[in-house]
């Protein structure tokens, strides 16, 4: 077998995919765009989930890819066993090849059996296989086709040989391909024993799924119009695998940052691993050469817990994920603070989380490119976090032990829900990490409890929040837009061109279930063919306005937002009746409209300016345009002075006096990039992309509504500028009206 280095590995395996006609398909980010059911790419086939349900044409029908996958929250959720076991990860790369109605069973156990046991030379003695029960063409496959002996074919049930890639979405049966680190790595010595109970000795290192149904709601299955096949491989087992390693932590993707973590501890980093290799021989024992087993088994937890959450983070924050309280801001942040928690055990004198990320950029910069362009943010954002935390670890660590002196004079060991959540609130201890903690010295934590605080708070949050837009149930919004789609495909836009339209309505619903008609005083969602309305995305607010139909209801149009491509107009019904298949006429709240664009056009002129002014180290974090202001946040280290604001503004209004035509193009990708396009890596684009140009002065990939020349903005006047958080800063702005109504009030101050 031949010992490959992970560059290696990855490249061996999309060359022998490309050889067989498969088209070598970049990873997408990490954050899903427009798949509200994903909370991180989790699998190769996230981005082509469209063309397994026959609803997309990628202009290919075989692919190979080797896709950034995290796996920390949501279906499947590991991140409590990362470190501890050989080969849980939170970050990881899935090689897999595709087919879209292609090949199916036949070819896809060929291609893999014939890459690993020829191309990359694993022994076929090394390798068993499963199928799911009641798949005999599988099994028979493998037995006549390559000659995989029968009794290395294993048949098992729906929770292992059936994949689904969330509760709803394309799934179907597997078959999957085991590899045998022989004796020593391992407690079960019977293969199909040791598969059941998921033993270290036989490790999982493909799955082949056939792609059949599309689950719409769990348990309830449509065939795909065409069988398929999803395969997953993962890097770190296969290199583990190649490398001769028991562990994914001993390959060349993990060892760089532990050694690293090591020289700055000064930890022995081969002495831990040689006595846990050790240990193997003498299973049973607890002190191996004058070492507890158990903590030589702690320590190297710890540095793979590092190592692991270093590439996550960084992973994250380069596709534009940034730590923060909630959704995937939130998981990033539990990432980050297992592994500084970690990070203490090694020393308390280290910053260990930017000196592995260093390390990590090196080894796969040339890989993922992003981690380069991205690495200052990768850098400060680990850098923050870090001394952040650090001072409330001290802190709540000292609350947490007084509480457990507490509870052990009253002779409990529960910490109370209560308890748990302040320490949340007030110190940013993830519950996870206080259960650690209390764990470790024998205490208990009441989940429940913590949860049902939580609620509480996120109710209060709720309950303040004025929001506009009709209360809806989520769910249901999925699954309504989802079948929307299906029948009736993405809804036409054709908001860029005008700010009125005529259409026809294809689907209604109250907020919670699909309706035939919406009657004077209902409020609902209202799914036209085409329509003018711009969605809320890509930082813009969606627009409002007003429809009528023929027969004469009229409805005001609260807001509009997108799922799986279709636009869903939040309305309230001001008179009559409106039904499906009725003819619709809809216009745009034009004023509000107009201002929306001029603060949309004026922020990618404020983008540019940054980058001119503080340099190109500057990227955009986030951004939102209404009617009424911009907000723009980008990456910076420091406050900018009252000289910088200055020139800024300057320059922005310098471009809107020169009265500059702005233009759309819709190219290629890769033409736009090397245009000088300014994309943001964390986004994920199409094949085509929508090119926003002003002059000279300003190019990104955009698709927002903009003013047709840069004079429309009238004017532009900053009002704020702050810190959000770790190397991030936050501009807010106004244009035309909203500019001279402020400078108005200044001057009423003194007149
Ligand atoms: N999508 C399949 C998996 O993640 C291949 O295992």
């Amino acid at each position: 077998m031949q010992k490959l280095s992970h560059l290696e590995a990855r490249q061996k395996f999309v060359d022998y995919f490309k050889k067989h006609g498969h088209t070598a398909v970049a990873s997408s980010s990490l954050i899903p765009e427009n798949d509200p059911t994903l909370l991180f790419a989790n699998a190769g086939m996230n981005q082509f989930k469209n063309a397994f349900l026959g609803l997309e044409n990628r202009g290919y029908n075989r692919a190979v890819s080797v896709q950034k996958c995290v796996r920390a929250g949501g279906k499947h959720n590991d991140l409590e066993n990362v470190g501890f076991t050989a080969r849980h990860h939170t970050f990881f790369e899935m090689l897999g090849n595709f087919s879209f109605g292609d090949y199916f069973k036949k070819d896809a156990i060929h291609f893999a059996w014939e890459l690993l046991t020829k191309d990359l030379g694993i022994p076929k003695e090394k390798l068993y296989v499963t199928v799911f029960q009641s798949d005999d063409e599988a099994a028979d496959i493998w037995h006549k086709q390559e000659g995989v002996p029968k009794d290395r074919i294993f048949r098992l049930g729906e929770k292992d040989n059936f994949w689904r890639m969330g509760d709803t979405g394309p799934c179907g049966p597997c078959t999957e391909i085991f590899y045998d680190h022989g004796p020593k790595a391992g407690t079960i010595a019977d293969p199909f024993e040791g598969i059941k109970a998921g033993e270290d000795r036989f490790v999982e290192i493909w799955n082949l799924v056939f792609m059949q149904f599309y689950e719409k709601a769990p348990g309830v299955m449509d065939p795909l119009p065409k069988p398929s096949v999803d395969t997953g491989s993962g890097l770190e087992r296969v290199c583990a695998a190649l490398q001769g390693k028991f562990n994914n932590y001993d390959t060349d993707l993990f060892m760089p940052m532990i050694n690293k973590a090591c020289d700055l501890g000064g930890w022995p980093a081969q002495k831990l691993l040689d006595l846990e290799m050790k240990a193997r021989d003498n299973r049973g024992a607890t002190q191996i050469d004058g070492h507890s087993i158990q903590q030589v088994r702690e320590d190297l937890a710890a540095l793979r817990v590092m190592a692991d959450h270093t590439r996550s983070s960084s992973f994250l924050i380069a596709d534009g994920a940034l730590p923060s309280n909630e959704g995937r801001g939130y998981v990033l942040r539990r990432i980050l603070r297992r592994a500084i928690r970690y990070g203490r055990k090694v020393s308390d004198k280290h910053s260990f989380l930017p000196a592995l990320s260093e390390v990590l950029i090196e080894s796969m910069g040339s890989v993922y490119p992003e981690l380069k362009a991205r690495r200052e943010i990768i850098l400060t954002t680990l850098k923050d976090e870090e001394s952040r935390f650090l001072q409330t670890l001290d802190q709540g660590t000292q609350i947490l032990e007084e509480e457990m002196k507490r509870l052990k004079t009253q002779n409990k060991n529960q910490i109370s829900g209560e308890f748990l959540f302040k320490l949340y609130d007030t110190f940013g201890f993830p519950a996870d990490l206080t259960q650690l903690m209390a764990a470790e010295k024998g205490y208990t934590v009441d989940e429940a409890g913590f949860d049902a605080q939580m609620n509480t708070a996120r109710e209060k949050a709720r309950a303040s929040w004025k929001g506009k837009s009709l209360q809806s149930d989520e769910a249901h919004l999925i699954e309504f837009s989802q079948k929307s789609f299906d029948q009736s495909k993405a809804t036409q836009f054709t908001g860029y061109e005008g700010m009125t339209g005529e259409s026809e309505i294809v689907a209604l619903s109250n907020g919670s279930a699909t309706a035939a008609t919406l009657t004077a005083g209902q409020s609902g969602i209202v799914i036209t063919r085409a329509t003018p309305f711009y969605a809320e995305g890509g930082g813009q607010a969606g627009d409002t306005g007003e429809m009528k139909t023929a027969s004469g209801a009229v409805l005001r149009v609260l807001n509009t937002t997108k799922k799986n491509n279709v636009h869903l107009h939040e309305v309230e019904v001001g008179a009559g009746t409106l039904k499906v298949g009725e003819k619709v006429s809809m216009t745009v709240a034009s004023k509000e409209r107009r201002q929306t664009m001029a603060n949309h056009s004026a922020t990618h002129l404020l983008h540019a300016a940054l980058r001119k002014v503080l340099g190109t180290h500057v990227t955009q974090a986030g951004s939102l345009v209404d009617s009424q202001k911009l907000r723009f946040d980008f990456t910076h280290n420091k406050a900018l002075t009252a000289e910088e604001v200055k020139r800024i503004e300057d320059m922005v209004n310098e471009e809107i006096s020169k009265a500059t035509p702005v233009g759309a193009t819709v190219m290629k990708h890769k033409e736009a990039i090397a245009a000088g396009a300014l994309a943001l890596f964390g986004e994920k684009y199409g094949d085509e992309v929508r090119v926003l140009k002003m002059g000279d002065f300003s190019t990104e990939l955009c698709g927002g509504t903009h003013v047709s020349n840069t004079a429309q903005i009238r004017m532009f006047c900053l009002v704020s500028e702050s810190g959000v958080s770790a190397g991030v800063r936050r501009i807010e702005a106004l244009t035309g009206d909203g500019a001279f109504e402020y400078l108005q009030g200044i001057r009423q101050s003194f007149m």
